[in-house]
């Protein structure tokens, strides 16, 4: 489609020349790596955060995401890359892309407020012929009903969003989901494709060509709705599939199967059957929390998302099993949970990973304290851990020298630094949620 009004067509230029000024607004798990990406596409990259010790470390050459090294952000320097949390910068940019987080509140509904504080700090300080495009996961909807009215209401110059395909109109605005999946090495980030819906066909147009340069494939769809929905059909897939695998696990269990020995010859049939693992409860920011976004939403249209809410209980519940199944293991050996030493091993919510947002171990954590274990962790991405929206824990990573002296070790999460060989060797007994001890034969050992 060839793009109708010059001011659309200048961007599409600027953006395929590489010489548009690219806004990043948070620098997180999301925003940095981005941020990077457009760097070594040779864009000038700005990124703005309200975390002034983030902006001052990125500033100052460093990182604070664990798979990030410094060299990254130096080459990214190198091409103009700066953070700030100066937002009068932002009228500078060509292109604006939000990457703000998007939790649930304490009542488990969508909390908008990070998307809210941004785009009304954007608005005074919208320019004509800029791109916004929102990356944050969130409910269909959001764009048109929430962050369109935001941005007209809120600039001075009384700049409209360019709706239709007349192209009237001076801001460009799309919805464009994130797709990163932390510590998955097996897809590179440019393989991933980028789906992108804009209010109007030029914004869809204009968000393509952006993405375009940077990932080897763009999807365009018909608004941002779809691809809002199309970010939350993702997650929710592997929600409901990860709770079905979790429930199968519970009954294998009873039936003394070995639920991972059936999904090694289940993923065997070549078509119609994708695997997915069990485990000790959901974490992360996207899969426990996105398909609560879709349920709030819903009921605005008067329906229940049985699926998610199934889902959600029976992965939920996931943790409670994890500590059922360790007192039940302890109990075998005669020795009640209350007063037992247990090793934790993991806090991360996955392998590998610097991320302790929704960790089931800190859930698990916790039930262990309350019914009386004396608990210690592990993990060599946290020295320690604190204070958080859903925890209060105050301890410090213990050493892994006296294994041996934990009435148990519990694996939830399987780091791939740990020598689970030496662990199996030393502890009394090892409880096993993600099947990092595969392959071995030990009494000492339950999975669970
Ligand atoms: N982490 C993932 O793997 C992942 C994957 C896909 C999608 N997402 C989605 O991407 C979004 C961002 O997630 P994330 O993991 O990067 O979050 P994050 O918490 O790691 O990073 C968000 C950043 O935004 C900053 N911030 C908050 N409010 C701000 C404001 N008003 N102005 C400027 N900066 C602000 C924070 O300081 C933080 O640095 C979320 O909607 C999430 O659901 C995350």
């Amino acid at each position: 489609m060839a793009l109708a009004g010059s001011q659309s067509q200048e961007l599409k230029q600027r953006i395929e020349d590489h010489t548009s000024h690219i806004g990043i607004i948070g620098l997180g798990y999301v925003g940095l790596p981005l941020a990077l990406l457009f760097s070594e596409e040779r864009f000038r990259v700005t990124g703005f955060d309200i975390d002034e010790a983030k902006v001052k470390t990125l500033n100052g050459g460093g990182s604070y995401i664990v798979r990030i090294p410094p060299n990254e952000i130096a080459r990214a320097q190198a091409s103009g890359f700066e953070a700030t949390s100066d937002y009068d910068r932002l009228r500078e940019m060509d292109v604006v892309l939000i990457c703000v987080p998007t939790p649930l509140n304490e009542y488990h509904e969508p909390d908008l407020s990070y998307i809210t504080d941004t785009v009304k700090a954007l608005a005074p300080r919208l320019r004509a012929g800029q791109l916004i495009v929102l990356e944050s996961t969130t409910y269909p909807g959001t764009t048109d009903e929430v962050v369109v009215p935001l941005l007209e209401q809120g600039n001075s110059a009384a700049l409209r969003v360019v709706r239709g395909d007349t192209g009237k109109g001076d801001i460009y605005v799309a919805f464009s989901p994130e797709r990163e999946d932390p510590g998955n090495d097996t897809v590179a980030r440019r393989d991933i494709p980028k789906v992108v819906g804009g209010v109007d066909p030029i914004a869809t147009e204009l968000g393509a060509a952006l993405y375009g340069s940077i990932f080897n494939r763009t999807v365009s769809v018909s608004k941002p709705a779809v691809a809002e929905m199309t970010k939350l059909l993702e997650n929710i897939y592997r929600s409901v599939n990860i709770a079905l695998v979790n429930e199968l696990k519970q009954l294998c269990a009873r039936m003394e199967i070995d639920i991972f020995e059936v999904i090694d010859a289940a993923k065997t049939k070549p078509f119609g059957f994708q695997p997915f693992y069990p485990g000790p409860g959901l974490g992360g920011h996207c899969i426990p929390i996105d398909p609560f976004y879709l349920s709030w939403k819903a009921k605005q249209f008067d329906f229940r998302t049985r699926f998610i809410e199934l889902a959600g209980e029976i992965n939920g519940r996931m943790p409670y099993y994890v500590v059922d199944e360790t007192a039940a293991a302890l109990n075998e050996r005669r020795k009640p949970l209350k007063g037992s030493r247990v090793l934790v091993l993991g806090m991360a919510y996955k392998r590998d990973i610097d991320d302790l947002r929704e960790s089931p171990s800190l859930t698990i954590i916790e039930l262990l304290q309350q019914r009386g274990a004396l608990v210690d962790y592990n993990d060599p991405f946290f020295p320690s851990v604190g204070r958080g929206r859903h925890y209060d824990l105050h301890m410090r990573s213990t050493s892994l020298d006296k294994v041996g002296e934990y009435d148990c070790v519990l694996i939830v999460t399987d780091h791939s630094s740990y020598d689970y060989a030496a662990i199996v060797r030393d502890a009394q007994l090892v409880v096993d949620t993600r099947n990092a001890t595969r392959g071995m034969n030990s009494p000492n050992i339950v999975r669970c």
